[in-house]
């Protein structure tokens, strides 16, 4: 029995709302413990309360000191692209002088020049990969990540990027249709290929498959073909769509019940009230929009349409090369015009369920002890303070992972 106390914390905040996906009103509501504590066992929370209520412990304890700091559940990015080797670095500053991630992909560049390198990195690099990106993650606070296959494109590589998030502690989601590799005559004969020959495979190692909607990539019959030959061997389903055009990935999620749509920079009013009327989240990834320089997704008008909501980072090394969920909540707060309450919920348990995770995204007796402290006395310096590193140290099944100290 190992148990781990965390003292006089200056907050404790965590969603109110109960499992997600929170939705309305329900996303902002977030339970506020002055002068906390939190009290865990075997990889459990066992306890939580105000410092008055501490009950006498005997026994082996651990314990940390949360004078000055405030805690927060466990950070949930649940929609990143880790397994990828080599970088982008020279697309970007071509992005910076004028050069479009379009122009750059449909040159053979993009996500096409990440895929060669991720191909001749081999299996052992790329589990070393993920590992270190699963480390940063964890120093800004994001105790489960999600990561998602996409720059194998070839039937072991894809299968290796799925092996090296599991390896890592990551939940799965095979992106076998991320875009259309060039020993493929075009996009039906890869879809064909796909189903046949990598999906029996992916699906025992992956939780749920993904494909980007757009032009130049998957359109929405190719889509769904996937989608539903994924669905048959048992994934959950997402997609990227909205990104740079709207071609109707959003009617899609919700007419195959998707776990999420994610994206959706450039949803209308009328994918708005489909995702308010559905059970499909949108998924928000506003680093994406800001380092595409695209517009923001419409956040604030899908929560006020009733619309389950995440945030996540989209971490990968073209269009959002940042591991910061912290980050990720400030612009929530400023360019999505969510309040700080919102921004929590939405990446903790609303992302969570978005991965199947009833266990964890708030701290609450009998989730799991996932718990991040913050250096700064409220907890609202999570959005406040903008790229702050402010993770002072980080709790991962009841186990102290990371201290800034
Ligand atoms: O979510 N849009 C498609 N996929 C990723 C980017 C992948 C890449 O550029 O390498 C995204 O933005
Ligand atoms: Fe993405």
């Amino acid at each position: 029995m190992s148990r781990l106390l965390v003292r006089d914390l200056s907050q404790l905040a965590s969603p109110a709302g109960g499992d997600g996906p929170l939705r309305g009103a329900a996303l902002g509501e977030v339970d506020v413990v002055e002068d906390a504590y939190v009290l865990m066992r075997d990889g459990l929370v066992e306890e939580v309360g105000p410092m008055r209520a501490l009950p006498p412990l005997d026994g082996d304890v651990e314990e940390v000191d949360g004078r000055g700091l405030s805690a927060i559940p466990g950070l949930v990015d649940c929609h990143t692209h880790p397994a990828f080797a080599g970088d982008r670095a020279a697309e970007f500053a071509l992005r910076s002088a004028g050069a479009t991630y379009e122009e750059l992909l449909a040159a053979g560049g993009g996500i096409l020049s990440t895929t060669r390198a991720t191909r001749a990195a081999g299996a052992d690099r790329l589990r070393e990969i993920v590992a270190r990106h699963r480390d940063a993650m964890l120093a800004h606070g994001t105790t489960t990540f999600e990561g998602k296959s996409g720059y194998g494109l070839d039937r072991d590589t894809e299968l290796a990027q799925l092996e090296a998030v599991r390896a890592a502690g990551g939940i799965p989601t095979w992106l076998g249709a991320h875009a259309v590799p060039p020993e493929h005559a075009d996009a039906d004969a890869y879809v064909d290929w796909m189903i046949a020959d990598v999906l029996p495979e992916a699906a025992r190692i992956a939780v749920a498959a993904d494909v980007f909607v757009e032009r130049g990539t998957f359109d929405v019959e190719q889509a769904r073909r996937y989608l539903l030959a994924c669905r048959g061997a048992g994934l959950a389903l997402r997609l990227h769509g909205d990104q740079l055009s709207e071609l109707g990935a959003v009617p899609l999620a919700v007419e195959l019940e998707a776990r999420s749509a994610d994206h959706l920079e450039t949803t209308g009013r009328a994918g708005i009230a489909a995702l308010a009327a559905s059970d499909v989240v949108g998924v928000l990834l506003p680093v994406a929009a800001l380092y595409l320089d695209r517009p923001m997704p419409p956040g604030r008008a899908l929560v006020d349409a009733g619309a389950a909501i995440a945030l996540a980072t989209d971490f990968n090394p073209g269009s959002a090369y940042c591991e910061s969920l912290p980050v990720v909540c400030t612009l929530a707060c400023t360019q999505l015009h969510l309040s700080p309450e919102e921004a929590l919920s939405a990446c903790t348990v609303n992302a969570a369920s978005v991965l199947g995770l009833a266990d964890r995204g708030r701290v609450a007796p009998g989730l799991r002890a996932d718990v991040v402290l913050l250096d700064a006395a409220d907890w609202r310096h999570l959005a406040y303070h903008f790229a702050g590193d402010i993770v002072h140290t980080v709790v991962s099944d009841g186990q102290v992972v990371f201290s800034r100290a």
